[in-house]
């Protein structure tokens, strides 16, 4: 049988991944020289990919008064934030450790939103004092925890009130957030009530009205029947006397991991602007959270291949990535795609394998079923890694994380060092 010597089909997402002369590359780096000098596994990322995703925002969104908030949890490694602090971003964060990243890049504390179900008091606290642009409200017991600590301050808190639209996503059910049955928001025929509660305390100034309706979205009818909810809302909040000087649409689209077709960032924002303008809101400032659109398809897991473990129902190739580096399988079923960093030497016989890594579990998979010819001791890529993965990277079984990387034409700088088993320990004491 003759073997495919690599993909010949198209990589997703990104023309800044691809194949040359047998060698994936990112960018002008070959994945194998820097698998050879930083070891594995290993996150590389395209700086030109993640440039040339938010400029498909910044196309689409061109001569209105929008604010781009990078939603950091796709991805938070201070050298990413600067790169899109640097090309005019602000940021949504969730937590004070996300304030801190933002801060430590230089952001400005106005373009900074601070969204979740779960802000305590200390993270409210320092959010004010620093001046953040907007709270993200999710409950009426927030508003008044917020109010307190503001009153408590001196200060007023800049709001917008979450609301949930009770649209359906069509995505993952761990990841679809704008259903009645989600923790987030306040419900749609709630949320007039909890704006009048909201303009009666004295701490809190309303400033807007944010959505958020879930994640992976790759379609624009959702998004189309959210903003139609949300105007309807706005109408009805401003009919009271409560101005709200933007609105927040919140990130959710998708990226291409396996032949899915979202609708690009521009198109998406040609038809909800078309949408905007006809029903008057055009000239609103908006806000928006991307997150994944933004750096998913932007980067890879480079691994090695340990074992090739052949069995009776299934062949095991086991690789040095595992479900503390890369979670996604493991905890939503999610398709990555994955592609030999090289050129196979010589004739392999492919075979199906389930991909899986060194943690002892059985759901300590990152893909299954797959037709490989891979040999031991080869590098396998994980594409469309840039998102929610090196974010979501633990120590289970122990395991320090991996090193990233940040390539931009031919150089490769270290963004983030390789974790050492000291590290991981510092924290720890053996008592005695
Ligand atoms: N804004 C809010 C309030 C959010 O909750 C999220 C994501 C975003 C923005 C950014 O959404 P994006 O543009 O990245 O879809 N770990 C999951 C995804 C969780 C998304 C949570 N919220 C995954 O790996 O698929």
């Amino acid at each position: 049988m003759t073997v495919p010597a690599f993909s010949a089909a198209p990589l997703p997402g990104t023309p800044f991944i691809a194949y040359r002369h047998g060698q994936l590359m990112v960018e002008d780096v070959a994945l194998a020289d820097l698998a050879r000098q930083h070891g594995t596994p290993l996150f590389v990322y395209s700086q030109a990919a993640i440039l040339s995703a938010l400029s498909a925002y910044q196309r689409g969104l061109a001569g209105r008064q929008a604010l781009i908030c990078y939603a950091m949890k796709a991805n938070s490694s201070l050298a990413l934030l600067k790169l899109l602090a640097d090309a005019g971003c602000g940021f949504d964060i969730v937590s004070g450790g996300e304030l801190d990243r933002a801060l430590a890049v230089g952001t400005s504390p106005k373009k900074i939103v601070f969204s979740g179900v779960g802000k305590t008091r200390h993270e409210m606290q320092r959010a004010l004092q620093v001046g953040i642009g907007c709270f993200n409200v999710e409950s009426m017991a927030e508003l008044d925890v917020l109010n307190q600590v503001a009153v408590d301050c001196g200060q007023t808190a800049p709001i917008s009130i979450r609301v949930n639209p009770n649209v359906d996503a069509k995505t993952h059910p761990y990841i679809s957030t704008g259903l009645t049955g989600n923790k987030f928001g306040i419900a749609h025929h709630h949320a007039l009530h909890a704006y009048r509660h909201a303009a009666s305390l004295p701490g809190l100034r309303v400033v807007g009205i944010d959505c958020h309706i879930g994640s992976q979205i790759t379609e624009s009818a959702p998004y189309l029947e959210a903003m139609d909810r949300v105007l309807d809302l706005v109408s009805a909040i401003e009919a009271e006397g409560i101005a709200l000087a933007h609105i927040d649409f919140g990130g959710g689209l998708g990226i291409d991991y396996d032949g899915d077709t979202p609708p690009t960032a521009d198109a998406l924002w040609t038809q909800l602007l078309a949408r905007l303008d006809t029903r008057g809101f055009g000239q609103r400032q908006l806000l928006i959270e991307p997150g994944r659109s933004l750096v998913g398809n932007a980067g890879v897991c480079v691994t090695e291949v340990l074992y090739l473990k052949p069995g009776e129902q299934k062949n095991f190739c086991i690789v040095d990535a595992a479900m503390n580096d890369l979670p996604r399988p493991a905890l939503y079923q999610a398709f990555h795609r994955i592609e030999p960093v090289q050129q196979p030497a010589s004739a392999l016989e492919p075979m199906v394998y389930d991909v899986v890594g060194p943690v002892c579990e059985s759901g300590d998979w990152l893909a299954r079923d797959r037709t490989l010819a891979a040999a031991q001791g080869d590098w396998l890529a994980v594409l469309s890694a840039g998102a929610y993965c090196m974010s979501m990277a633990s120590n289970y079984n122990t395991r320090a994380r991996a090193a990233e990387l940040l390539v931009t034409g031919d150089q490769a700088r270290l963004i983030r060092r390789r974790e050492t088993i000291d590290d991981v320990l510092r924290t720890e004491s053996a008592l005695g």
